[in-house]
C-alpha cells in the first residue's frame, strides 16, 4: 500500500514518516523554497558577495561547499564581474542540484566546476582563497563539522576566509524558546501550520544543531583564531572566519 503524500508547500512532498532528503523535486523548487524557509536568505547571498571582494583577486578559487543551486557563487561572480579570472569549485551530494547550478551559472564568464560527491568523503581540497558554507552545517554531525573544519582550515591561502551561514539553538533556553517562536511566525507568512509540522518532524533526525558558544568551539579547534559574527538574525548567524 502506498503512503500517504505529506505536503511541506512549493510543490515539495514526502511520504509520511520519511526524513528530509535534497533529492530532486526538492531541487527543482529548491530556490522558491529557500526564500520562504530562511529569513533575509537573498540579503544574506548579497552580504557574502560584498564580503568577497575582500578576499578575491586575479586567479582566486573559491569553493562552494553543499552549493545546491549555487545562489551564492552567482552572486560572488556577479559582484566581482571586474576580476577576469575567478574559479569557482561548487560541491553538492544533488546531481540535480548542480545540474540547476550549471544552467544559472552559464550566464556568467568566470570559470566554474561542480563536484557531485559527500563531503566527508572528500579527505583534501585544494588550496582556495574564500570558502563557502551556506546552511550547510546543519546537515552533518559533530564530528564531520569538525572535519570538516579542520580541512578548511589546512587548505585555506593565509589572508583567506571562511564564510558560515548556520541555523543554530539559543545558549539560553528562554531566549530558544522566544526566537523559535518569532521564526515559526515568520513561516506561517509562507506556509500553513500543517506544512511547517510536516517539514519540522521529517528533519528531526536530519539537522544537528550547534549553539553559538559551540561553534565558536569548533572555529578553535579547527585551528582557526580569528572570526566574528556578520549577520544574526533569531536563531540564524553568519561567521566570518578568517585564516
Ligand atoms: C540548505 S542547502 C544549502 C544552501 C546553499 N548553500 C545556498 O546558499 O542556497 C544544503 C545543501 O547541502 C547539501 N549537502 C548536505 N549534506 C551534504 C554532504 N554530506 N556533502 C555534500 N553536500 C551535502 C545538500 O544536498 C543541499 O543542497
Amino acid at each position: 500500500m502506498k503512503k500517504e503524500k505529506n505536503s511541506f508547500g512549493n510543490n515539495i512532498s514526502f511520504a509520511q514518516g520519511e526524513t528530509w532528503r535534497f533529492n530532486n523535486e526538492v531541487a527543482k523548487n529548491f530556490d522558491q523554497h529557500v526564500v520562504s524557509s530562511i529569513p533575509h536568505y537573498n540579503a544574506i547571498q548579497k552580504y557574502i558577495a560584498n564580503i568577497s571582494e575582500w578576499f578575491l583577486t586575479e586567479n582566486s578559487t573559491i569553493y562552494d561547499i553543499g552549493c545546491s543551486t549555487s545562489n551564492t557563487s552567482y552572486e560572488i561572480s556577479k559582484k566581482n564581474e571586474k576580476i577576469k579570472k575567478l574559479n569557482f569549485l561548487c560541491i553538492d551530494s544533488s546531481k540535480q542540484m548542480l545540474e540547476i547550478s550549471k544552467k544559472k551559472l552559464k550566464l556568467l564568464k568566470h570559470n566554474y566546476k561542480f563536484l557531485k560527491k559527500d563531503i566527508n568523503k572528500i579527505k583534501t581540497f585544494n588550496k582556495h582563497d574564500l570558502c563557502l558554507c551556506v546552511l550547510l552545517l546543519p546537515f552533518l554531525k559533530n564530528q564531520k563539522k569538525l572535519a570538516l573544519l579542520k580541512k578548511i582550515q589546512k587548505s585555506l591561502n593565509s589572508g583567506g576566509a571562511l564564510l558560515i551561514v548556520d541555523k543554530i539553538h539559543s545558549d539560553l533556553s528562554i531566549s530558544e524558546n522566544i526566537f523559535n517562536q518569532i521564526y515559526h511566525d515568520f513561516k506561517l507568512n509562507f506556509f500553513s501550520k500543517t506544512q511547517i509540522w510536516n517539514k519540522a518532524k521529517s528533519l528531526r533526525s536530519s539537522m544537528k544543531l550547534n549553539t553559538n558558544s559551540q561553534n565558536l568551539e569548533l572555529f578553535k579547534k579547527s585551528g582557526f583564531k580569528r572570526y566574528e559574527v556578520f549577520f544574526r538574525w533569531f536563531n540564524f548567524c553568519g561567521y566570518i572566519v578568517f585564516k
